[in-house]
């Protein structure tokens, strides 16, 4: 792909998936550069390795604000000074006012801790656990304005041992986590480009031109 696309990523902790995001962003191939990094914390872990790996990073606190719009007005503010295309959650944990997901539905990507549409929400592997389910694993989605229900763009499954609690299970799921989000951006992106493709040649189609 000549023209990588311009990827901002959000976080709120400490930025393993992001970590693996950036990583995989380094290989001359991958069609995404990660332009920039976006906290509503600012003791989130994940902030100093971007800075040290040259990403810029923005901090804007929810705290700051009264209303859930007029945050996600400044975020949007920022990551169109950014020249964001794309953006990806990772371990992101405010909801978006409706305005916001509805503008980038389509252009933004979440990683979640389990098989959605199985266990939504919070407390993700310890719903797993008390469900007695044997098989988890982490969801990639789009991001529409209901919580966790966008389609998903990949998944991979882990076993649910009979030995496990929340935090052995969450390090299970995390392994697959890192393989899979960079992957899944890249299958969205390469998916988008296929889409816009077909449409051109539609409309190439069309007649009267
Ligand atoms: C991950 O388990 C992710 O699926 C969930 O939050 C966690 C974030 O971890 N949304 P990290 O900050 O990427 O390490």
């Amino acid at each position: 792909m000549s023209q990588k696309r311009k990827v901002a990523i959000l976080i709120s902790g400490r930025g393993s998936n992001m970590k693996s995001l950036i990583q995989a962003a380094k290989n001359q191939d991958y069609p995404a550069e990660i332009i920039g990094v976006f906290s509503n914390r600012a003791d989130a872990g994940g902030l100093e390795y971007a800075a040290n790996e040259g990403i810029q990073t923005g901090v804007i606190s929810h705290k700051d604000f009264d209303s859930r719009e007029s945050f996600c007005e400044a975020l949007d503010s920022l990551l169109e000074e950014w020249g964001t295309e794309l953006i990806c959650l990772a371990g992101y944990m405010r909801i978006h006012s409706d305005a916001f997901a509805e503008k980038w539905t389509g252009k933004m990507l979440n990683i979640h801790p389990s098989l959605l549409p199985s266990f939504p929400g919070l407390h993700v592997q310890q719903q797993a656990i008390d469900a007695g389910v044997k098989i988890s694993g982490a969801t990639v989605h789009e991001v529409i304005p209901e919580l966790d229900a966008g389609p998903p763009v990949l998944q991979a499954a882990v076993p649910v041992l009979d030995s496990d609690d929340a935090d052995s299970l969450a390090a299970r799921i995390l392994k697959v986590e890192h393989k899979i989000y960079p992957l899944a951006l890249k299958k969205f992106i390469e998916q988008s480009a296929n889409d816009d493709a077909d449409a051109a040649e539609q409309e190439s189609l069309i007649w009267p031109q």
